[in-house]
């Protein structure tokens, strides 16, 4: 049987415990169990906003876009290590809403003889909407798995699911799209920061992902673009903004893309969100993004048999390697219990139809956090069970 002393013990056993100090944690009590929609708020990051705000901002005003400009490309080439990429193809900007419409809509120009966009109807809202805007205005037809691939242009696919966590081989699923002829573009959202992804050992091509959840880099920060080497001077952008012009400042007539990643950039960024975004995705490269997977298999693992335990249901994968750092725990009434739960000061999210999404962010989920909330779920879906299982209990 798990008991809280186990938690506790696990969690002193933790080489990475000590980077939640790095947090700015206002309730200790509070079981937080949703890094994987917004992460922590780093403290470098309020030093590094202050440090904007008065000294590039107030004292250095226009003067300070000298060192700006090249933020994007900066913050994306330190990015780049944390998921496998070289230095010069990932730029952070804008969203990953707008930075997956360019990435798709290119990669259908890229392939003017296929018809058809691949996509799972269970990814993420934003992507399938992504995809059935693109495919409505190109005429082509949304097709819903992947079984087929020969007159697909591109497939569309997250590394890990954002319900179940599940996560996808992303390199024979690309290598597979390659064989075909189609182009596969995954979304890191839930993947980046949180496991060591490596897109170049994966031939992967283009990808996209967010910077709020595993890399803390605050509500809304900016998301990245990554665009192989190879691809980037032919790419086909539909986008064309300043940011990407050769000679930008010569404000010329004519749109002519940089010969890089930087032909992916549309207009002018905001540098305090990029700003925060550097901290956070600073954070999880000293920390290590290999131990941040070790620690995100190990905190899922326990959660995954606590559930067990607890006769908690989870669609969540069992082996280590095929699950991102949340798990998925399955009820019918997953809606009020998730209400129920922050009325506890647990937080955890809701998914439909029937998850409660619980967490696990390495650098600042505890073990106890998942032995808290779990017990105060299972307290909730059991009431009658008579566990001593609120949070801070003894055992459950
Ligand atoms: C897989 C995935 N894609 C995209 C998004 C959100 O896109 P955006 O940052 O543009 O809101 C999320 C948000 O949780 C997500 O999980």
């Amino acid at each position: 049987m798990l008991t809280r002393e186990h938690a506790v013990a696990l969690d002193a056993a933790d080489p990475l415990a000590h980077w939640r100090d790095e947090f700015v944690i206002s309730d200790q009590a509070l079981v937080y169990l949703d890094g994987s929609s917004l992460g922590m708020m780093p403290r470098r990051t309020v030093a590094r906003l202050q440090h904007v705000m008065q000294e590039e901002w107030a004292n250095g005003l226009i003067r300070s876009w000298v060192h700006w400009l090249d933020l994007s490309q900066r913050v994306g080439d330190r990015l780049a290590t944390l998921i496998g990429a070289r230095p010069g193809e990932v730029v952070v900007h804008d969203s990953t809403t707008i930075n997956l419409y360019q990435l798709v809509d290119a990669a259908c120009a890229l392939r003017p003889d296929r018809r058809v966009i691949a996509i799972d109807p269970a990814d993420f809202p934003t992507d399938r909407y992504v995809v059935d805007g693109i495919a409505s205005a190109r005429g082509l037809q949304v097709r819903d798995d992947f079984d087929r691939l020969d007159d697909v242009a591109v497939m569309v696919r997250s590394v890990v699911d954002y319900r179940t966590a599940a996560v996808t081989d992303v390199a024979g699923e690309t290598a597979r799209a390659e064989a075909a002829g189609a182009i596969a573009l995954w979304d890191l959202s839930h993947a980046a920061g949180v496991l060591a992804i490596d897109l170049t050992a994966a031939g992967v091509q283009l990808a996209v992902g967010c910077t709020y959840k595993y890399l803390n880099g605050g509500p809304g920060s900016p998301a990245f673009s990554f665009v192989a080497g190879d691809l980037q001077l032919t790419l086909p952008q539909p986008i064309w903004g300043w940011f990407a012009q050769t000679d930008q400042f010569e404000m010329g007539g004519t749109f002519a893309p940089q010969p890089d990643i930087r032909r992916v950039l549309l207009g002018t960024p905001s540098i305090l969100a990029l700003a925060a975004a550097e901290e956070g995705i600073a954070i999880a490269i000293d920390a290590g993004i290999d131990s941040i997977e070790s620690k995100a298999r190990a905190i899922t693992g326990f959660a995954l048999e606590l559930c067990d335990e607890l006769g908690l249901a989870s669609s969540t994968p069992r082996h280590p390697a095929g699950r991102g750092g949340h798990v998925a725990v399955q009820h019918p009434s997953a809606r009020r219990l998730v209400d129920e739960l922050a009325e506890r000061n647990v937080i955890a999210d809701f998914r439909t139809p029937d998850i409660v999404r619980v967490g696990c962010s390495p650098l600042t989920t505890r073990f106890t956090d998942v032995f808290d909330g779990l017990t105060a779920l299972h307290a909730l879906v059991h009431p009658s069970k008579g566990c001593s299982t609120s949070p801070g209990s003894g055992v459950w």
